[in-house]
């Protein structure tokens, strides 16, 4: 856990700033600032690891605060307090890489287990990302060693996707970990992943939100919702066996590219092996991308032959593309991504869960929302 990482505290009300500042100072070196200008003045001259923030405040305010924070150091956390409870708001938020959302009033033991989850966030996001470097090295090893001594790329993942699992379960004692262990540290890897690619930012995030919203109409037990929304932070995993230039590739793709492109849920399969995760993960992982008319891959399963939580991540997977700016097309609007998945009901995806999708998004989300870009 990170003691006395930096905090900086970010709201307009005096007696607010004051009672978080008396809440965190015994684990944490913290600092007030009453709006957005003296925020991002800090940020600029110290290194602040957390910042905790209304959306109320003002100059500049809210998402745009979010933003200029973390277009400065994307790996800052940010939590957001505020009476301002709209799901909207909230969804805005994720796009813009919030750690979380927290409601005033708020109560001391979700606050400080919010904190303390955001700050061993940011540790272990460090980590990995050291972690991913020396992935890189080993791969320009290969480039340059010769080609008897290798190790193929898939065995290279593999040896530090179980590192990484490992380190993370060893510091945290929590070799047999519950399933907020899982979820935290695949929101974590997922995060860290996308954190490279600008296009790609906060996608799994999303896709779980999204997953999360049909799987709490369809009324799904503890057990399945955990278990979708963690095959959600990890459905596009495999990507990281595929090369970045051809998951960002603006032209379209050869045959031989796009088989390539289609080895990403399987190799998925095979790097979460090791994170001990059920049946139902695995599977979900690994039909994202089949289809209701069995046109899809890996297997061409159709129907209610796809997993459900398969067939769910197909749908938050679309609408989240759809509507974020890619290298090759600019976002659809949340209304045109709505008409889009409707047209599509039935063929690629299954109906019943695009008409409930379609009734469970926030009503307010089909107006007048900006295009994201991802
Ligand atoms: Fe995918
Ligand atoms: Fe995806």
């Amino acid at each position: 856990m990170c003691n006395k990482c930096k905090v900086l505290i970010v709201d307009e009300d005096f007696a607010v700033r004051e009672n978080l500042k008396l809440l965190l100072q015994s684990h944490y070196d913290v600092t007030l600032v009453s709006d957005g200008k003296k925020a991002i003045k800090k940020i600029y001259k110290e290194k602040i690891d957390l910042v905790t923030l209304d959306l109320e405040v003002s100059n500049p305010r809210g998402i745009e605060l979010v933003k200029a924070i973390k277009d400065h150091d994307s790996d800052i956390e940010i939590v957001i307090i505020t009476a301002n409870t709209d799901l909207r708001t909230a969804i805005d938020a994720l796009h813009y890489g919030v750690f979380d959302y927290l409601n005033k009033p708020f109560n001391m033991t979700e606050l400080i287990s919010v904190m303390n989850a955001a700050a061993q966030k940011r540790q272990l996001n460090i980590k990995l990302k050291s972690m991913f470097k020396e992935l890189n090295s080993l791969r320009e090893t290969k480039l340059t060693a010769p080609s008897s001594s290798l190790l193929g790329e898939d065995e290279i993942l593999i040896k530090i996707a179980h590192k990484i699992c490992y380190s993370y379960f060893n510091e945290n004692q929590r070799i047999d970990g519950d399933y907020n262990d899982y979820l935290r540290f695949v929101r974590l890897l997922a995060s860290t992943l996308e954190s490279k690619d600008p296009y790609t930012h906060g996608h799994s995030e999303r896709v779980s939100y999204y997953s999360a919203l049909l799987s709490g109409s369809l009324s799904f037990e503890a057990k399945l919702d955990e278990e979708l929304r963690i095959a959600a932070y990890l459905h596009d995993i495999g990507k990281i066996g595929v090369s970045d230039k051809l998951v960002r590739k603006q032209d379209s793709l050869t045959n031989e590219e796009w088989s390539l492109i289609k080895e990403h849920p399987e190799k998925g399969v095979n790097l979460i092996c090791c994170l001990k995760t059920s049946r139902n993960i695995i599977s979900y992982v690994r039909h994202h991308h089949e289809r209701f008319d069995g046109k899809g891959y890996p297997y061409g399963l159709s129907g209610e032959d796809i997993p459900i939580g398969g067939r769910i991540i197909a749908i938050a997977d679309a609408y989240d593309a759809m509507i974020s700016d890619r290298p090759y097309r600019r976002a659809l609007s949340p209304e045109q991504a709505q008409i889009e998945l409707e047209k599509c009901a039935g063929t690629q995806f299954d109906p019943k869960l695009v008409k409930l999708f379609l009734e469970t998004l926030p009503k307010d989300y089909n107006q007048g929302l900006e295009p994201i870009a991802a």
